[in-house]
C-alpha cells in the first residue's frame, strides 16, 4: 500500500508521506510556505490550513472524510479558547491519514505577496529580515553549569534547527529577567540579514509573543520626513505621518546645509542631532497614533539623498559640496538604533539604509529605481522624482542612467511669494479662462461651491491661504496658455493682456489670483519673481533629463513617470506646457506617487528586495550634472516656456 498523497494549494507542491505525519512537517519537507512562531506547539495559530474534501480530478485526488486525524486535545483547546474559522485546522496538530488537498491561506504564508510595485504592478513577496521564534529553554542546573544564552542557543538548535545565533548586547542585558518571567518559555526575534547568515537575537519577550512585529519605512527628505509604520507580517501600512525636517533652520536646500557644516565647527553635529530628534518624535507619535508598542518596531529602513544620508549618520557632508563629490560610503549601511542615536526605538532595532548611487544621487533615487524598476521596462522610461532636489532616471532593459538636479524648493511652494505647503487653504489647481482671463481654482480642504469640474469661481469665502507646488506650476502654465506670459516668462501689463488682473508690481507685473484684503484676508498674486523661481526649477529638471537623453543618444523618450509626494498632483499637460518634462504623448505621462517611500517599504519587507536594489545600483550609470558643461547649455535653453529650441509637437495636438 502506498503512503497518502498530499497536495498543497496554491503552490501545487505535492508528495507522499507516511500516515501520521503532521501537516506542518509535510509542508516543511516540500518547501511549502507555512508559517509558525511556536514551533508546532499548537499555541500560535500561525500554521492554519484548510483541508478540502471531495473529488479533485485536476490533482488526481479524491479526499475522503478522515483524510486528516480527528481534533486532538491541543487543537481542541486552541479552538475552544481562541476560536478557529470554519474549516480551518492547525497544521502542526492535524496529521495526514489519507490522500488530501490542503490550502494554505494567505495569512498563513510567510512569503505572501503584498507590496505592489507601481510601474508594472508586480507584487513583492514578504521576506522580512526579522522573524519570531517561540522556544522552551532548559532551566539551569547546578550539575551542568551553562549560561542562559547558551541554553537558548541549544533550544533554537533542537526546536528550530538553527545552528548558531549571536545576541545583541541590550538583549543580553535583559535576558535573565525575561527568561524567568516567562518561566523558561520565551519568544525571540531573530534578525537574519540574508539567507544563510548567522541570525542575531534582537528582541526577547516572556512566553509566546502575540501580535506581530513592525517596521518603519522612512523617506528622509530635505524638506519633509515621512514615515510609514508597516506590519512585518502582512506588509500593510498601519499609519503614515510626516514632519518638517528641522534642518531647514540651518539651510533651505542641500548645498546651504553643506555650507553651514563648512562654516560652523559644530554645524554637522547640530544638524545630525536635530534630525535624530525629529525622527524620534515622529516614531513616538506614529506608534502612539497606531496603538503599536514601540518595542515591536524591530526594523527601520531609510531612503534619503546623499547629504541627508551623511547627516543622518553623523558624517560631515563637506566632501559632497565639492568635486569629485565623494561619498563616505555608497554601500547600504546597516546598524542598530542605539548606534545611530535613535532613542524612540528599541536599542537593538535594526536599521537598513539603502545604497547611494553617486555623490549627488542618493538612496532615495535607488528606492525609486527599486519601486519603478526602469531596468525591467521594455520602452524607454524617464522617471523624475520631484522635490527640492530632483532625482532623474532614464532607462529600459538595456541600460539605466541616473542623475540629480538642484531644482530648489520652488516646486514645493517655497520661495514663492504666496507659496505654502500642500495643506488646507492651499490652491492646488487653477484654470484661467483664455478669453476673460478670470481664474477658477481648487483649494485643499474646501469642497463647497465648486462647479462640475470641481473648480471654483473667485469667492471671498473660499478660505484660501496660499498656493502650493502643484498650484504654482499650473498657474504659470495657465498664464502662458492664456497669453498673460510671453515665452521668455515675462508677465504682460494690463494694457497688453487686456485684463486688470495684471497689476503693476515695482517695475514688473503680477497676476492677481485672489484678493480678500478688504476683509483682512490674503491677497494672492503670481509675481514676476515667482515665475523666475519656477523657470529656474523647471530648467534644472529639464536640463537633467536632457543630459541623460544625450548620454543615451536619444532625443525622445517613450514615457514619463512623475514621482515624489507631489508628483501625483502635477497635471501632465501643465508640466509639459511649462517645459518641465520633454515632449511625450500626454497619455504616456503617469504618476507613481511617492515612489521613494514605496521603495523604502519594499526594502523593509523583503531581504530579496534589498539584494535587488544593491544589484540595481551597481548597474546604473551615473551622470554628474554639476561638472557636465552641457548641463549649463540645456539649462539656459530650458529657461523659455516651454523651451527655446526643443520642439513640443504633442502640445500642438
Ligand atoms: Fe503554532 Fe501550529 S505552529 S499553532
Amino acid at each position: 500500500e502506498t503512503d497518502p498523497l498530499v497536495v498543497f494549494t496554491p503552490s501545487g507542491k505535492r508528495g507522499r508521506f507516511p500516515a501520521g505525519t503532521p501537516v506542518l512537517q509535510a509542508a516543511r519537507q516540500l518547501g511549502v510556505d507555512l508559517d509558525s512562531v511556536c514551533g508546532g506547539r499548537g499555541i500560535c495559530s500561525k500554521c492554519q490550513i484548510t483541508p478540502s474534501y471531495g473529488d479533485f480530478p485536476k490533482h488526481g485526488v479524491t479526499v475522503r472524510d478522515g483524510a486528516l486525524t480527528e481534533w486532538n486535545a491541543v487543537e481542541q483547546r486552541y479552538k475552544d479558547k481562541r476560536g478557529l474559522k470554519e474549516g480551518r485546522r492547525l497544521g502542526c496538530q492535524a496529521r495526514i491519514e489519507g490522500d488530501v488537498v490542503i490550502d494554505v491561506p494567505p495569512e498563513s504564508q510567510v512569503h505572501r505577496q503584498v507590496v505592489r510595485k507601481a510601474a508594472d504592478a508586480r507584487a513583492v513577496a514578504m521576506d522580512p529580515a526579522t522573524r519570531l521564534h517561540f522556544i522552551e529553554v532548559d532551566e539551569p542546573d547546578m550539575h551542568e553549569p551553562t549560561g542562559d544564552l547558551e541554553r537558548i542557543g541549544r533550544a533554537l538548535k533542537a526546536q528550530w534547527d538553527i545552528a548558531r545565533v549571536t545576541v545583541a548586547m541590550p538583549v543580553l542585558r535583559g535576558l535573565q529577567t525575561v527568561l524567568r518571567k516567562g518561566n523558561w518559555q520565551v519568544t525571540v526575534a531573530l534578525h537574519t540579514p540574508r539567507e544563510g547568515a548567522v541570525p542575531q537575537i534582537t528582541a526577547i519577550w516572556p512566553g509566546l509573543r502575540e501580535g506581530g512585529l513592525h517596521g518603519l519605512a522612512i523617506d528622509l527628505g530635505s524638506t519633509t520626513i515621512a514615515a510609514h509604520l508597516t506590519s512585518l507580517e502582512t506588509g500593510a501600512v498601519i499609519a503614515s505621518s510626516g514632519v518638517m525636517n528641522p534642518q531647514i533652520r540651518f539651510g533651505e536646500d542641500l548645498m546651504s546645509r553643506v555650507s553651514y557644516a563648512m562654516m560652523n565647527p559644530s554645524g554637522a553635529v547640530d544638524m545630525t542631532a536635530a534630525v535624530l530628534e525629529a525622527i524620534d518624535g515622529l516614531a513616538t507619535a506614529i506608534a502612539a497614533e497606531a496603538g503599536v508598542e514601540r518595542e515591536t518596531i524591530v526594523e527601520t529602513v531609510f531612503v534619503c539623498n546623499p547629504v541627508m544620508h551623511h547627516l543622518l549618520l553623523g558624517i560631515d557632508p563637506v566632501e559632497l559640496g565639492q568635486a569629485p563629490f565623494a561619498l563616505a560610503t555608497s554601500d547600504p549601511v546597516t546598524l542598530d538604533a542605539a548606534t545611530l542615536g535613535l532613542k524612540a526605538l528599541p536599542a537593538s532595532a535594526q536599521i537598513y539604509i539603502l545604497p547611494c548611487i553617486a555623490g549627488h544621487v542618493g538612496a532615495d533615487a535607488a528606492a525609486v529605481a527599486l519601486s519603478e524598476q526602469p531596468g525591467q521596462s521594455d520602452d524607454l522610461a524617464l522617471i523624475v522624482d520631484v522635490g527640492t532636489n530632483a532625482e532623474i532616471l532614464l532607462g529600459d532593459k538595456t541600460r539605466v542612467l541616473a542623475c540629480s538636479s538642484p531644482t530648489g524648493p520652488a516646486f514645493e511652494g517655497a520661495q514663492i511669494s504666496s507659496g505654502q505647503r500642500a495643506a488646507p487653504g492651499a490652491i492646488e489647481a487653477i484654470r484661467i479662462d483664455p478669453v476673460t482671463k478670470e481664474p477658477r481654482f481648487k483649494v485643499i480642504g474646501c469642497d463647497k461651491w465648486s462647479d462640475e469640474e470641481g473648480f471654483w469661481q473667485e469667492t471671498a469665502q473660499s478660505g484660501i491661504t496660499g498656493i502650493c507646488g502643484s498650484g504654482i506650476i499650473e498657474a504659470v502654465a495657465e498664464m502662458r496658455m492664456a497669453g498673460l506670459l510671453d515665452p521668455s516668462g515675462l508677465v504682460g501689463s494690463a494694457a497688453a493682456t487686456g485684463t486688470d488682473r495684471c497689476i503693476p508690481e515695482g517695475r514688473t507685473h503680477a497676476y492677481l489670483i485672489h484678493d480678500a484684503s478688504a476683509a483682512g484676508g490674503p491677497r494672492i498674486t503670481v509675481t514676476q519673481g515667482d515665475i523666475r523661481a519656477i523657470q529656474l526649477a523647471k530648467s534644472a529638471l529639464y536640463a537633467g533629463a536632457r543630459l541623460l537623453m544625450d548620454e543615451r543618444g536619444v532625443d525622445k523618450v517613450d514615457r514619463v513617470v512623475l514621482a515624489g509626494a507631489f508628483g501625483a498632483h502635477i497635471s501632465p499637460l501643465h508640466a509639459m506646457v511649462l517645459g518641465m518634462i520633454p515632449d511625450v504623448p500626454l497619455d504616456k505621462v503617469t504618476s507613481a506617487g511617492n515612489a521613494a517611500g514605496t521603495g523604502a517599504r519594499i526594502a523593509l519587507c523583503s531581504r530579496e528586495a534589498r539584494a535587488d536594489v544593491e544589484r540595481i545600483v551597481r548597474q546604473i550609470t551615473k551622470v554628474e550634472t554639476a561638472i557636465e558643461p552641457r548641463f549649463q547649455e540645456h539649462f539656459v535653453n530650458a529657461n523659455a516656456i516651454p523651451h527655446a529650441t526643443d520642439p513640443f509637437p504633442e502640445l500642438a495636438k
